[in-house]
């Protein structure tokens, strides 16, 4: 269906700089037929012009063609990428409101993971990412790391407010976890990937974070899990920006890693780091896991969720 729709337009786009190009009759381009799913070429009718002019003609038209064909390829390549990108959200629930569900552990057990629209108490509306598979699912994910297309290094009122996409990377936002972690008790589960996708996790029993006036101060314990406890250090500092020096350094510890997070002196986790995909010399400054592969191993992936008791 999808391939039929791309054909159809790249026939369109096709036909839009050649078939109605300087056409006077003499050759026919470019058949594309449709619903064969011919392949992409241009057919000259060569019967009754001379072999000579057929032949530098053909050639120009072959490489119009060509460079037509690669140009829109990438365009396809985009459209591919756009109508997954739609697939992946429409799988969800969004037009349907949010159904009275304070956070992703009121959706049925069944419902898919996908974005899904939430109404907390005291609070608008707003969409997150439910996780559903992981763990028996109705987990609300506030950060996902994955491919490195998003900069984590972002001032106070990114991090407040929320940053990226949620079905790709992105940080759900301060206030938006302030207000999920408010109307009950709250777990958090962080999952972990290397770059040879080893897994590891670390999950606590409680999760707070406070809000602005309290700088978004961390309430977290607990653990249990694979990756080691690398929260408890940071249990009960506010959060630090760039921007905004909450922690106890001389120096800024978000300047100083390229990051954000609660900081200390400065961290044994971190995972709103730099991205990198191979391990380099300053991979401290990483998204980090102290206990798991060390203070100088970025890690591949996150994920950090949470869920009402
Ligand atoms: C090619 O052109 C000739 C003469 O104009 C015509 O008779 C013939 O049908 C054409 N061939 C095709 C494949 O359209
Ligand atoms: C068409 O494009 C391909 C890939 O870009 C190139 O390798 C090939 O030589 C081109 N052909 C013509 C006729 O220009
Ligand atoms: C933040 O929380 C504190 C303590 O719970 C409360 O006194 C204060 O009014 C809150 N501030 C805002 C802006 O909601
Ligand atoms: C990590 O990197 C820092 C800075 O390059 C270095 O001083 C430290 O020894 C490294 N630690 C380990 C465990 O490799």
């Amino acid at each position: 269906m999808v391939t039929k729709m791309l054909v159809r337009h790249l026939i369109v786009l096709l036909c839009g700089s050649i078939c109605f190009g300087n056409l006077d009759g003499t050759y026919i381009a470019p058949l594309i037929d449709d619903t064969q799913r011919a392949p992409l070429v241009a057919l000259l009718n060569t019967s009754d012009i001379s072999h000579n002019i057929l032949k530098s003609f053909g050639n120009q038209l072959n490489e119009k063609v060509n460079n037509s064909v690669n140009e829109k390829l990438g365009d396809i390549h985009r459209r591919i990428q756009k109508v997954e990108d739609n697939c992946k959200t429409t799988e969800t629930d969004r037009s349907s409101g949010s159904g009275n569900r304070k956070d992703c552990s009121d959706l049925p057990k069944d419902s898919r993971s996908g974005i899904y629209r939430i109404k907390p108490d005291h609070a608008e509306e707003f969409d997150v990412y439910c996780e559903m598979t992981v763990d028996h699912g109705g987990w609300t994910v506030i950060q996902r790391r994955e491919s490195g297309d998003l900069d984590f290094y972002q001032g106070w009122t990114k991090y407040k407010t929320g940053f990226g996409q949620l079905n790709r990377e992105f940080w759900l936002g301060n206030d938006k976890i302030h207000t999920l972690t408010s109307q009950g008790r709250y777990e958090l589960l962080i999952g972990l990937a290397d770059i040879d996708n080893n897994q590891a996790y670390a999950k606590y029993q409680h999760f707070y974070i406070g809000n602005e006036t309290s700088k978004y101060k961390i309430n977290v314990y607990g653990y249990s899990g694979s990756a080691g406890d690398n929260l408890n250090y940071h249990n009960g500092m506010p959060f630090t920006t760039f921007d905004r020096d909450n922690d106890k350094d001389r120096g800024n510890c978000a300047k100083i890693v390229n990051g954000a997070w609660w900081f200390k002196d400065c961290f044994e986790s971190h995972l709103n780091g730099h991205y990198f995909i191979r391990t380099p010399s300053k991979a401290w400054r990483g998204i980090i896991w102290k206990d798991w592969k060390g203070p100088n191993h970025s890690l591949r992936a996150t994920e950090m969720m949470i869920r009402r008791l």
